[in-house]
């Protein structure tokens, strides 16, 4: 990390199927590996290992309880004190963190942090310097949820289509959509969003320099 600067923190969020993670991708690829690292809240989902594999599908995976955010912030703080952390790694298929399997994430200047309810906590909205809002209607997000969840993440229409009824959107409605007014930046189409991806990626390079 050049100058033992703090970092920069960027937080990027929106509902499931967003486009979250292209953006993410989007500003990877224009910024030095060496300048930026990316921690999805997702990785730090609980870890549910002392739970059966039938236990862990009734867990409600959209509530901010099913989050370990107490890790994920201290992570943040860790890395802003220029220390490496060892981010886990997440098991959609099982449900749970990886065992004995984590990705060491060395400090660096500019770290985004994105995940589906990064705002609703307000400790951890306190931690992002820019908060993004990655805006995108419903019926392309859950268009794109089916086909992701199936190729991705070993689900079925049908379950994906109660999931979204029973949890996704409930959530949505009450933990994220809300929250959209503490963001600095709504993005909307995402990864598609050229110019605003390229305004965030400006201010990174302002940044570095
Ligand atoms: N989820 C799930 N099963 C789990 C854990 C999480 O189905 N065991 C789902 C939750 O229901 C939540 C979603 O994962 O809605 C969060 O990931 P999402 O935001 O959809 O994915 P990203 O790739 O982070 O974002 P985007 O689609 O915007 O790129």
């Amino acid at each position: 990390m050049k100058n033992k600067k703090r970092p920069l923190i960027i937080g990027i969020t929106g509902g499931t199927g967003s486009g979250k993670s292209t953006v993410c991708k989007a500003i990877m690829e224009n910024i030095p590996e060496e300048n930026i690292a990316t921690i999805e809240q997702d990785a730090y989902y609980k870890d549910q290992t002392h739970l059966t594999f039938e236990e862990r599908l009734k867990t409600n995976y959209d509530h901010p309880l099913s989050f370990d955010n107490k890790l994920l912030i201290k992570h943040i703080d860790d890395l802003c004190e220029g220390k490496s952390i060892e981010k886990p790694i997440y098991d959609y298929e099982l449900h749970t963190r990886k065992q004995d399997e984590t990705v060491n994430i060395a400090a660096k200047d500019i770290i985004i942090v994105e995940g589906i309810m990064i705002l609703e906590d307000e400790e951890l909205r306190d931690k992002l310097d820019i908060k993004i809002y990655v805006d995108t209607e419903d019926d392309i997000r859950i268009l794109r949820r089916i086909q992701r969840d199936i190729k991705e993440r070993g689900r079925t229409v049908d379950s994906v289509i109660e999931q979204y009824l029973a949890t996704v959107k409930p959530a949505h409605d009450q933990f994220i959509e809300p929250y959209k007014k503490y963001a600095d930046i709504i993005m909307p189409e995402g990864g598609q969003n050229e110019v605003a991806i390229d305004i965030v990626i400006s201010k990174i390079r302002t940044q570095l320099n």
